[in-house]
């Protein structure tokens, strides 16, 4: 069995994958290419693949009739044009569960980061600015009382949800079907969770943004393109909204540059899976998956367009 695995991940993962098969790993420090990606899946039964990867049905041709499986290593999966590949009779798998938690505690940092200024305070102190404690000074927003807006009310949204019933918030839900308008409308916080797929690309646009209170806050810890990057900054620079905390990006690894010019808005490189406990997890559950599916089973964490 050959088994290609697309980007460094955790050792523990690789003894299991080895176990299986030759096992080839890229070592570049950066995604392949589509053409390296190409050439490097030519003969694999297994594909282990990043966020990053465009695995579609060039990628399953590439790789030739005997790919059983694409084991992708986060729980988003919009990478992956799964109709083309369930033609093929390839199985793909995503990483649900593992990471709920550390998503959830990103988008809670980010939120604190925003309401608290704390990324600002820390640039305040980097940059040597005289400063002394006064009632007035760098004041932020508290949380308590004030309602959670959670659009998607998967695994991630719902832990989002308890860590802000602790805050002492009032949480809504927005799932699928329902109306968006009446949490844009009340929310002073609205936190995305709804997985990237056509119907949720731009959801946040700028009507949205213009439904929202001019106080409230964005959170976005799940795929760049549920947000109108230009539209955000464009209603941030109008002070339509008070602020965001973005963890994902529109055309990433880019960042709308207006973005990076605004004090009230808080960013990070697409961390919300990034603790080791969480990162090793994933990986092996990706491992696990493969396993199932390379020794004749079926799949641990199947999914379905
Ligand atoms: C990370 O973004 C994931 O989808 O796991
Ligand atoms: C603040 O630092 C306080 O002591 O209240």
């Amino acid at each position: 069995m050959r088994i290609v695995v697309t980007r460094r991940i955790s050792e523990a993962a690789l003894v299991e994958l080895r176990a299986l098969g030759e096992v080839w790993v890229s070592e570049a420090d950066r995604p392949l290419e589509p053409e390296e990606l190409g050439k490097a899946v030519a003969g694999a039964d297994a594909v282990v693949s990043m966020l990053h990867d465009r695995i579609d049905a060039s990628v399953a041709e590439a790789a030739g009739p005997q790919l059983r499986i694409v084991a992708n290593v986060a729980v988003g999966y919009d990478n992956i044009d799964v109709p083309a590949l369930a033609e093929r009779g390839v199985h793909v798998t995503n990483t649900p569960g593992v990471l709920t938690d550390a998503t959830a505690d990103l988008a809670f940092g980010l939120l604190l980061a925003l309401t608290r200024r704390i990324a600002e305070g820390d640039r305040l102190l980097r940059a040597r600015q005289p400063w002394s404690f006064h009632l007035g000074f760098m004041l932020g927003s508290g949380l308590q009382g004030k309602t959670m807006g959670i659009v998607g009310a998967g695994q991630i949204g719902r832990a989002v949800g308890r860590r802000a019933e602790a805050f002492g918030m009032r949480v809504v839900y927005s799932g699928r079907s329902d109306p968006k308008e009446e949490l844009l409308r009340t929310a002073d916080v609205v936190s995305l969770h709804c997985p990237l797929t056509p119907e949720t690309r731009h959801l946040i646009d700028a009507d949205a943004l213009a439904t929202m209170k001019h106080t409230a806050f964005l959170i976005n810890t799940t795929r760049g393109p549920v947000v109108d990057e230009s539209a955000l900054a464009d209603a941030l620079l109008a002070n339509e909204i008070a602020g965001a905390g973005l963890d994902v990006f529109e055309h990433e690894p880019e960042v709308e540059p207006r973005l990076l010019e605004l004090d009230n808005v808080v960013l990070t490189p697409h961390l919300g899976s990034a603790t080791v406990e969480t990162r090793t997890e994933m990986a092996l559950l990706a491992a696990r998956n493969v396993e199932a599916v390379l020794t004749g089973g079926e799949p641990v964490n199947p999914v379905h367009s």
